[in-house]
């Protein structure tokens, strides 16, 4: 596994690795959820590279871009272990050359959900996730389903742009106990890891409704919100029952949907999401 921190040693390492190459971008303070994504590429391309960068523009001045937690060392071994062939750790002067005035931009499907939190996260995200398509040139992406609407926005700039890439993603991996794993669970105290698990459970009641036959958005919403407020140490941002593709919220009866929530739990903001489709109801 080659490791490297410059643009010009990203090339011309990536010039001598077999296609197709397949990516994995993270932020690093890797866990079971990014290997699962590298152990997929290496599974389905000839050469796979990861990019391990703690993005500053998809934080925004009120977030924990100072507290991201990070451990570069036992990142490598474990990417070692998981079949990476390259490894890019690159500096934000040249992923931003100074001057830089240049975004990619996600209208629509950026404008709810995480993107509604967090104004100007996802023109970080897109911005960056382009830089890394152009430097490692992949036939293929693999991204996550926990970032289920990263991974839709993603789909979307690459269509639009006409990225010469294939976007796959990946299922969640969780925890036993149910909790979605993510390098910001490490930011979780004493109780607040048993509360962490409220998350999954509100997810999996209202799939549990409408494997019985619920189908009305506003119930399952209804559902998800009560045992959420069952948990003392959480505080819910928002709770979504949206349309997969569009991520417009549903009203009425509905067929399919992504149902999908934020949670403060102490002051760990948590993510999680469930997909709903026809075949299981
Ligand atoms: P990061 O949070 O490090 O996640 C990197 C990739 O791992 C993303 O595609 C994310 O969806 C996936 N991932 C995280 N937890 C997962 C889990 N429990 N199961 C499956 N996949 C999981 O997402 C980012 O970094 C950044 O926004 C990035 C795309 C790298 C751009 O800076």
């Amino acid at each position: 596994m080659k490791v490297v921190s410059t643009l010009s040693e990203l090339r011309s390492a990536r010039k001598d690795l077999p296609d197709p190459f397949g990516l994995v971008p993270t932020m690093g303070f890797l866990h079971e959820g990014h290997l699962s994504l590298v152990r997929q590429a290496k599974q389905e391309c000839r050469s796979v590279g990861v990019s391990i960068y703690v993005n500053p523009t998809q934080f925004a001045p009120t977030e924990d871009l100072e507290a991201y937690p990070c451990d570069l060392e036992h990142d490598l071994v474990l990417l070692e272990g998981a079949g990476a062939d390259l490894v890019w750790t690159p500096s934000t002067g040249e992923l931003y050359p100074p001057g830089a005035q240049t975004w990619v931009t996600v209208e629509q499907l950026t404008q709810v959900l995480e993107g509604a939190q967090r104004p100007g996260h996802f023109r970080g995200v897109t911005t960056v996730v382009a830089k890394l398509f152009n430097a490692f040139e992949p036939q293929r992406a693999y991204f996550g389903q926990k970032d289920a609407q990263q991974a839709r926005v993603i789909q979307r700039m690459v269509k639009d742009l006409l990225i010469p890439s294939e976007v796959i993603v990946c299922p969640i991996v969780r925890e036993p106990d149910g909790l979605a794993m993510s390098s910001r669970n490490t930011y979780l105290k004493g109780p607040e890891r048993g509360a962490a698990t409220v998350l999954n459970r509100a997810l999996r009641e209202a799939q549990a409704s409408f494997r019985s036959g619920v189908r009305a958005a506003e119930e399952l919403r209804k559902t998800m919100r009560k045992i959420l407020d069952h948990e003392p140490l959480a505080q819910t941002q928002y709770v979504s029952v949206a349309d997969p593709d569009t991520l417009i919220e549903l009203e009425g009866e509905i067929e399919r949907a992504l149902l999908s929530m934020a949670v403060y739990v102490g002051k760990t903001r948590l993510i999680d999401n469930i997909l709903l489709v026809p075949e299981e109801g």
